[in-house]
């Protein structure tokens, strides 16, 4: 279940059930003067509570797609050996040549689109911004879905895999940012680490 906003979800269901919990009774309170009667719609303000953090927690359990955590278990090596599958259309070394596709050398944190010489395709080039690492995963997920009517039709479904060459062109891309953070696993939430 890959479900990139769950954690918005969950912030929406938490902080619905913090309006719920202080905006309501005085809410009532203001209807019915003094909370006489309020009684009624505070029990009400707690029934709905459970259900938004019950949905929450059912939604947490179906573990969120965690493009950190595969990038931070991922093996730019074995990413090396998997773009043997892309090599009949993209170069990868510093000033390699366009082929096919484009040379990829320095394409995470680079704009998108942006290979000097190569002739991309307008539904490409209409993308504004950098490669992330988050645009990056999605476009070699499924590049027709990502990019509709784009130039390349590629799905790397498997995660692992995926996150593998994705580390491997980040190992090729001298403004790369660092990997996303691993989302903070539930329940655990230390910050213990100094950076
Ligand atoms: C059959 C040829 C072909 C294969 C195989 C292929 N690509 Fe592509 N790729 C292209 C073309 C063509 C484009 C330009 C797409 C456009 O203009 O819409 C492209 C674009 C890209 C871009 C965007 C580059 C930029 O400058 O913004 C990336 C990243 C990319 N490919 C990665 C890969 C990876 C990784 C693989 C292997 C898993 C792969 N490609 C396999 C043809 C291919």
């Amino acid at each position: 279940m890959k479900d990139p906003l769950l954690g918005n979800k969950i912030a929406a269901a938490l902080l619905t059930a913090l309006l719920l919990v202080f905006g309501l009774p005085q809410f009532a309170g203001m209807l019915f003067g003094g909370g006489h009667g309020g009684g009624k719609e505070l029990h009400l303000a707690y029934c709905c509570v459970e259900l938004d953090f019950a949905e929450a927690a059912a939604a947490e359990e179906e573990a969120p797609y965690d493009l950190g955590l595969l990038l931070a278990n991922a093996n730019p090596a074995s990413g090396e050996r998997r773009v043997a599958v892309c090599k009949s259309c993209h170069s990868f070394e510093e000033g390699g040549p366009n082929g096919t596709g484009p040379n990829l050398y320095n394409k995470i944190g680079t704009d998108i689109a942006s290979k000097p010489g190569f002739n991309y395709s307008s539904a490409l080039a209409s993308l504004d911004g950098v490669w992330t690492w988050e645009r990056m995963d999605k476009y070699l997920q499924n590049s027709q879905e990502y990019v509709p009517n784009g130039g390349m039709v590629q799905r790397i479904a498997r995660d692992e895999q995926r996150a593998d060459i994705i580390a491997y062109l980040g190992s090729l891309s001298p403004n790369a940012p660092p990997y996303p953070e691993p989302i903070a696993s539930a329940g655990g939430g230390e910050e213990s680490a100094g950076e």
